[in-house]
């Protein structure tokens, strides 16, 4: 029968057809998120969770599956969701699913980037309201690309990946990261590391790729806001809680930067009250990683990762390698 396993949400078919062989399967099989009181009564006695970034894996969760949880596989690049010190210390693995996603998410950063400051999303929807009266030399007037400076904040390999792209698009490239990249790197995509005040004050665009961590909670907030260059333009495609979306709301109201592109909201799926109704912001509903292709890949992965961990070794891509230690000690 193989060991019991929850799964908080069907999976694209590479994932659950591997799990399907292998494990006994419980399934939250609703299209939406499992409510956090039934996600701890359906880890009780499991030896793997496979989640999603929408589920909060908690002390609370750990401490509900019991003694026999030695992996949690997460369908997501990102594990903010997951508290991984404790999965640690209590000696269960936490895998990710890195490096499928990269192309597809900075693809979609560009997507959002091209339809906010050429005002796509506004374009349909004057179509659709038969707004369109005829061409206009004024109508709907955006931002050029060519020889702008594009500033990444966070250079891993989705901001290297929207990088490669924007010398496609002939622009500058600046950025910044907790750690620099090698010469080589920087000279291969052309980027020039600069401080993240710098970076912030002369960018055209400003695109988010750091992961969340306590320090980059609310990253960019009203102080930063205020030093973008008035036509300047904000992307956030990494999670919302790195913008502080209430300040970014009001920044964007009073017309203090050009515009916004969100993919990730602070308190998603919420929006910060008035961010809805604002022409200069183009939302979309956390798409990153959003191809069929990718997400298959992603569902293979993390079932492979969580299979791994069953079977007590390290999952191929793993958060805390070092889980193993406090599971034999
Ligand atoms: C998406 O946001 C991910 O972390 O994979």
């Amino acid at each position: 029968m193989g060991p019991l396993i929850f799964i908080t949400r069907k999976i694209p078919e590479p994932g659950m057809e591997l799990l399907g062989r292998k494990c006994k399967i419980r399934l939250w099989d609703k299209d939406k998120p499992v409510p956090a009181q039934t996600l701890r009564e359906k880890a009780k006695g499991v030896e793997g969770i496979l989640c999603l970034l929408t589920d909060k894996i908690d002390r609370a969760v750990m401490r509900a599956a019991g003694p026999k949880l030695k992996v949690i596989s997460t369908m997501a690049v990102g594990f903010d969701n997951i508290d991984v010190a404790e999965a640690t210390a209590r000696g269960i693995f936490v895998g990710n699913t890195p490096g499928v996603l990269t192309e597809a998410t900075a693809d979609l950063t560009w997507a959002v980037m091209l339809a906010l400051a050429r005002r796509i999303a506004q374009g349909d929807r004057m179509m659709r309201g038969e707004k369109f009266t005829g061409w206009s030399p004024t109508l709907l007037l955006g931002a050029d690309f060519s020889g702008r400076i594009i500033g990444v904040v966070g250079m891993g390999r989705i901001g290297q990946a929207v990088a490669r792209r924007a010398r496609g698009f002939g622009m500058k490239i600046i950025y910044h990261d907790t750690r620099r990249l090698a010469p080589s790197d920087e000279h291969e995509l052309g980027a020039r590391y600069v401080a993240l005040r710098e970076l912030i004050r002369v960018s055209d665009f400003i695109t988010l790729h750091c992961p969340l961590t306590r320090e980059t909670w609310h990253l960019i907030g009203s102080k930063e806001l205020a030093m973008m260059k008035p036509g300047a333009y904000l992307l956030n495609v990494a999670r919302g809680p790195v913008v502080d979306e209430k300040a970014l709301v009001k920044a964007l109201r009073e017309k203090k930067i050009a515009g916004a592109g969100l993919d990730v909201y602070e308190h998603e799926p919420r929006l910060a009250p008035g961010l809805a109704k604002l022409d200069n912001a183009l939302l979309a509903p956390h798409l990153g990683s959003a191809s069929f292709e990718t997400r298959n890949k992603m569902a293979g992965m993390a079932a492979q990762n969580l299979l791994l961990g069953l079977a007590g070794k390290i999952p191929a891509w793993c958060v805390n390698p070092e889980a193993k230690n406090h599971r034999d000690s």
